[in-house]
């Protein structure tokens, strides 16, 4: 059974043309699935359905793990279906050119999983719904934000209504959302094949901090960021790449 989660940053609910896409997606990828004799379980949640505070830059989350605004709204409970998903769906319509407010509160909530490549591991899509414009420049921002979290991220998909009606996505999108399910299919299946030069980078900066950290914990008695701890637990400074410990996590290396 594969499971996917899919948030989608419009307050439209059931009515959201991103959340249609998102259940389309699904289905698409149900039925690849199913010919494989495999399962998926889909969930999406909208964000009028989730109440989400404003981060308000306590950086405890970077310091500690943990939020205190997750204890008075939904963003907890959010968090640990991301972490649950093998597949992970972030939807957005353009608004005044840019992502939703409320796709990005939700990524301020979760920034400091980029410190720690939470995601690593898992297959991720930006889904992007918009009447005319932005809609290629919004996925691509998604996308590269979601990659931050170390998620294996093919090209999303973006879909332009020319102000169709609600609830009647066009039917010349099903190839498009066809061929995004076979892309997703295939960086769920060969996640480190789908690294970006830049994922590496980023890999390359927290594993040199980590081995400077841990070193000076070692030699010198400081103490550990709790970021570095996780970093360290998962051997992050044992692999030369964030291939090669995507390779690790899917037991294809020790
Ligand atoms: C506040 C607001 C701002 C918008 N800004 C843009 C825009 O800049 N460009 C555009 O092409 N469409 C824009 N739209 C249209 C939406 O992107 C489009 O209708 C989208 O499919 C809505 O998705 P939803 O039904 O999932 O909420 C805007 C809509 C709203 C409500």
């Amino acid at each position: 059974m594969i499971r996917m989660f899919s948030y989608v940053g419009s307050a439209a609910g059931s009515t959201s043309h991103t959340k249609e896409l998102s259940d389309r997606l699904a289905a698409a990828l149900a039925e690849l699935l199913r010919e494989r004799g495999e399962d998926l379980s889909y969930e999406c949640l909208t964000a009028d359905r989730l109440q989400v505070s404003l981060c308000r830059s306590c950086n405890s989350c970077f310091g500690t793990g943990s939020c205190p605004l997750d204890a008075t709204d939904d963003v907890g409970e959010l968090k640990q279906r991301l972490l649950e998903a093998d597949i992970v769906l972030v939807g957005t319509p353009v608004y005044l050119a840019q992502m939703s407010g409320a796709t990005k509160c939700v990524l301020d909530r979760i920034a400091f999983w980029a410190h720690r490549l939470e995601l690593a591991g898992k297959a991720g899509m930006a889904l992007v719904t918009t009447s005319n414009n932005h809609g290629p420049q919004v996925e691509r921002q998604l996308r590269e934000l979601l990659q931050c979290f170390g998620l294996a991220m093919p090209e999303g998909l973006c879909l332009q209504l020319h102000a169709s009606p609600r609830l009647d996505l066009p039917e010349e999108a099903d190839p498009a959302i066809a061929a995004a399910a076979a892309r997703l299919l295939t960086a769920w299946e060969h996640p480190a094949a789908h690294v970006t030069k830049w994922q590496e980078l980023l890999w390359r900066e927290l594993a040199l901090q980590t081995r400077r950290r841990m070193m000076r914990h070692y030699v010198l008695g400081e103490e550990v960021p709790e970021e570095t701890r996780v970093l360290d637990e998962r051997r992050i400074a044992t692999y030369d790449s964030l291939a090669a410990y995507l390779r690790f996590l899917r037991g294809l290396d020790g």
